[in-house]
């Protein structure tokens, strides 16, 4: 069974919809850990109710981003991870994390990127006034949301829409998403060629 490691920082509802993914026989792997760096997290509670492996790992606990980057890394190889998935993990982590697990680090951003980047995604989409936005699923590089695209997915802003009602369509969006793009990436169906991302077969 392959492993997935999921980083989160709050709510982890992607976390916990990538988790039914895997009971229901949509992704053939579980979720063997998920870090959190923040130790008041709702994701941690979804994990104390359904038997995931736990633990928070906070920054202020280490010298520098780049240990901090060595001490996730180094729980990830423990349990031997398949893929990683940032899921609201709201850190930017340094090379020698990116580095050692090239190709299998996944980001789930609210935003069709590379428009709106970074923190309040839906917020910027909104007031700037497009009428699409969406969210995309990329492998994470050492830039804030730049790394190569592997799937996105648009969601109309209609007229009536406040911030709110768009980030809970996103948000849906989002939750059928990463499972997907995580089986391609975990069946081997991806290729990074250059920015691109090579699909072999859409699920
Ligand atoms: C999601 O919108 C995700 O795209 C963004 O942060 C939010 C986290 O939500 N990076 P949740 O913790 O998965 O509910």
């Amino acid at each position: 069974m392959k492993k997935i490691a999921v980083l989160v920082s709050g709510r982890g509802s992607n976390m916990s919809a990538l988790h039914r993914a895997t009971k229901d026989g949509r992704l053939d792997a579980e979720i063997s850990l998920v870090i959190s760096n923040k130790s008041k997290a709702d994701a941690l509670d979804y994990c104390k109710e359904h038997g995931i492996e736990s633990k928070v790992v906070k920054l202020k606990d280490y010298e520098n981003r780049d240990v901090y980057s060595v001490a996730i890394a180094d729980e990830i190889e423990k349990i031997g991870a398949d893929l990683i998935v940032h899921a609201g993990f709201m850190l930017l982590l340094t090379k020698p994390y990116i580095e050692r697990f090239k190709g299998k680090i996944l980001n789930i951003h609210p935003a069709l990127l590379p428009s709106f980047p970074g923190v309040d995604a839906q917020q910027q989409a909104f007031d700037y006034g497009v009428k699409v936005s969406g969210c995309s699923v990329i492998f994470v590089d050492e830039g804030c949301d730049t790394g190569p695209i592997i799937l996105q997915k648009e969601v109309e802003v209609k007229e009536s829409d406040t911030v709110e009602s768009l980030s809970e369509c996103i948000l849906i969006a989002e939750h059928d998403t990463l499972w997907r793009a995580c089986k391609l990436v975990l069946e081997g169906k991806t290729e990074i060629v250059g920015r691109k991302v090579k699909i072999m077969e859409q699920t």
